[in-house]
């Protein structure tokens, strides 16, 4: 089992921002990436859809005899995260907004979120902000239309900038100088983030925190693999295997070869 892979998902392009991190810390294994775009964006989706898609997804590594899951998008993890390790006996690791490291950094005591919909409506978010909030104001916001510019590969330039700062000019406004990436597809605008919010804001991504939280995690159930090479990476989506091909290859730094995945896993 030690050299089995470890599947990681996404309603798209988003979780490859957790996989980078994961990649770095964990360089000998190998990983299977489903980006789930038949469904996407998960953050305008009603809960049980998203639900019966990280079921369906982690029917999918099952198939491929993964040795854990890493859900590599906060909405996913908001919504369905307890469900999933209800149902499935295997390792599980996800997101969470990093709350509780901004609350300890914030000199201003203000916070904002940025985040999807479906993630600040969530139980889950709802309880992270009441047990670390303490005396700090933590200001949720919603950022409908950032996943769809990453999807684009729009990352950079004016128009993207115009967009961030519908959502980052109000918590500046408010005093915020601390903001948590709430959405693991928001780390690939972060230098346009930082050209909007100036240079003291301190933008949290909990990316690496997860991939320290998966080696522990594989470490303590000796799954470690113990390959010696470089690890692989393959990937699947549901959408249009081309179309998301280009992004990926651009977004993951080399050109990669999209499958797409088997249609009884599709919506
Ligand atoms: N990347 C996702 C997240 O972390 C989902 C974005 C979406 O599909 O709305 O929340």
């Amino acid at each position: 089992m030690n050299n089995a892979p470890i599947g990681v998902f996404d309603s798209g392009v988003g979780g490859l921002s957790v996989l980078r991190e994961i990649r770095r810390t964990l360089p000998h294994e190998d990983f299977l990436y489903v980006a789930d775009l038949a469904a996407a964006p998960y953050g305008d989706q009603p809960a049980a859809l998203i639900t019966a898609r990280a079921q369906a997804i982690v029917e999918f590594f099952l198939s491929e005899n993964v040795k854990a899951v890493v859900v590599a998008c906060n909405t996913a993890t908001a919504v369905a995260v307890k469900s999933l390790r209800a149902r499935y006996p295997i390792a599980i690791v996800a997101m969470e907004p990093a709350v509780k490291p901004a609350v300890e950094l914030t000199q201003s005591r203000v916070v904002g979120v940025l985040a999807t919909s479906q993630t600040l409506a969530s139980e889950r978010y709802a309880r992270l902000a009441e047990k670390f909030g303490g005396d700090v104001t933590i200001i949720p916001q919603p950022c409908p239309e950032l996943v769809a510019l990453v999807e684009n590969a729009e990352l950079n330039g004016p128009a993207v900038e115009a967009v961030i700062a519908r959502y980052v000019t109000p918590l500046l406004q408010r005093g915020a100088d601390t903001m948590v990436l709430g959405c693991t597809h928001y780390p690939f605008l972060i230098s346009s983030i930082k050209a909007v919010a100036g240079p003291n804001v301190r933008l949290i991504d909990p990316a690496s925190a997860v991939a320290r939280e998966l080696r522990r995690r594989l470490e303590a159930d000796a799954l470690l693999s113990n390959q010696t090479g470089t690890g692989s990476e393959q990937f699947w989506s549901s959408g249009q295997p081309d179309q998301v091909a280009s992004v990926v290859s651009k977004l993951w730094g080399r050109a990669i070869k999209m499958s797409a995945l088997p249609a009884v896993y599709s919506m």
